[in-house]
């Protein structure tokens, strides 16, 4: 299949692979597929790249409290997070853009009593998986890892190897790196269908189609149409999360606290994000009062300092959630269009290992077997 890929004579109207949304997803695929020697050509409708889920993303990559159970998901978290600092070395290399990958460690606290069973839970299967975590820690030795910690908690775990990047900068560093290897990007392109005739895959456009030998949608919470009519039963829904930033000195949380309902984080700059709220709430994608107000509370419940700081700015996003986890691989309808969207939480943490996955299925011809657990051609369960 590579031979047939790298061998298929490309033009100005006629590429090797469109990626169809320009989100870190999408891009990530799009740099992994230039590196490996492919024309590819990148269709975003936004008229710039990663102004979807990705710039709302508070960029942690956090396989140990976001990966709810051992598992194909838990191990997709673990490769990527693994993945990530040469990952972010090598866009460094490729695009001028330093990423910010911190490895802060991160706290897992909660402030119910009821819930410390489950925190011992999750650290026995996790011990089991090889992940470091730390004995179970109580709020004096909470407040040595971070002054401050609320007094409501009770306890808490230690995941020293989590962390976070900033995620305008991996897009950005994303756009740059791909360009640098030739990929073409067209924004202000909205792509209404894919359909696959024979040898090619054609993208219409309300003013131009697109051909190409494949097409990768990554479009996230927008994908489901698309997705649709290519045979995929399982569905994109869009869950909102809103965040907010307040102002603090530079290095006053030195590492992510993450709660029962939320979690603060401290950009190099300064800024502390409080993320998120999780609601199903259509394709809007404004803040609401209420979702300050829950903010708020999140902040106050981990952080008071955070609580009464000086507020910045809020911001909400589309998280793409597909019922069993992300979509990653080929449709029903065709080996030539692949999937890669679903990541809900986890976009950021998964883009290094769906980038290197997607490219080297569409490479080879087959799926590979860390995908089939994520295939677009799984039956929806119920
Ligand atoms: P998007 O970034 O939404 O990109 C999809 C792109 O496709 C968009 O630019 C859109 O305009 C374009 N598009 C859509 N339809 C079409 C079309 N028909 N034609 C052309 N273009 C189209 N993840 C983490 O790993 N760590 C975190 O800490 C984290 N925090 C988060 C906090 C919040 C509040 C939110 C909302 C998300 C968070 N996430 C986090 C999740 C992460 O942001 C997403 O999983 C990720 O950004 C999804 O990336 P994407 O490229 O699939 O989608
Ligand atoms: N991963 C954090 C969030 O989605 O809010």
């Amino acid at each position: 299949m590579l031979d047939r890929v790298i061998a298929t004579p490309t033009s100005q109207d006629r590429t090797q692979c469109l990626v169809v949304g320009a989100g870190v997803v999408g891009l990530a695929v799009a740099w992994e597929l230039a590196k490996q020697g492919l024309a590819v050509t990148v269709l975003e409708r936004q008229p710039e790249c990663g102004l979807g889920a990705s710039a709302a993303a508070a960029g942690m990559l956090a396989a140990g409290v976001e990966a709810g159970a051992p598992g194909p998901f838990l191990d997709l978290c673990r490769l990527s997070s693994k993945m990530w600092r040469d990952w972010a070395e090598q866009l460094f290399l490729d695009s001028g853009v330093d990423c910010e990958l911190q490895t802060t460690g991160l706290l897992r606290v909660t402030s119910s009593a009821e819930s410390i069973s489950d925190l011992e839970v999750r650290r026995a299967w996790q011990l089991t998986q090889g992940i470091d975590v730390s004995e179970l820690l109580t709020l004096d030795q909470l407040r040595r890892e971070v002054a401050g910690v609320s007094g409501t908690v009770v306890a808490g775990l230690l995941y020293p190897d989590e962390g976070h990047v900033h995620s305008h900068r991996v897009t950005q560093a994303l756009e740059l790196a791909a360009r640098h290897l030739g990929v073409r990007i067209q924004t202000g392109v909205e792509v209404a269908s894919v359909t696959v005739d024979r040898d090619r895959v054609l993208a219409r456009t309300p003013d131009q189609d697109f051909e190409a030998d494949f097409a990768v949608i990554a479009a996230g919470s927008w994908s489901g149409g698309l997705l649709a009519q290519l045979g995929v039963r399982v569905g994109v829904d869009p869950i909102r999360g809103q965040m907010a930033a307040v102002r603090l000195p530079p290095g006053s949380l030195p590492r992510i606290v993450f709660g029962d309902r939320g979690y603060v984080l401290q950009k190099r700059g300064g800024l502390v994000l409080i993320g998120a709220t999780q609601e199903a709430a259509g394709f809007d994608s404004w803040v609401t009062l209420a979702g300050l107000e829950r903010l708020s509370q999140i902040a106050s419940h981990l952080l008071p300092a955070v609580g009464e700081a000086a507020f910045a700015h809020s911001w909400a996003g589309l998280r793409p959630h597909s019922a069993g986890g992300p979509l990653l691989g080929r449709v029903p309808a065709s080996d030539r269009v692949l999937v890669a969207t679903g990541h809900h939480r986890n976009g950021i943490l998964l883009a290094p290992a769906t980038a290197a996955l997607l490219g080297q299925a569409l490479l080879s011809g087959a799926d590979s077997p860390e995908l089939a657990p994520f295939s677009p051609r799984r039956v929806v369960a119920g």
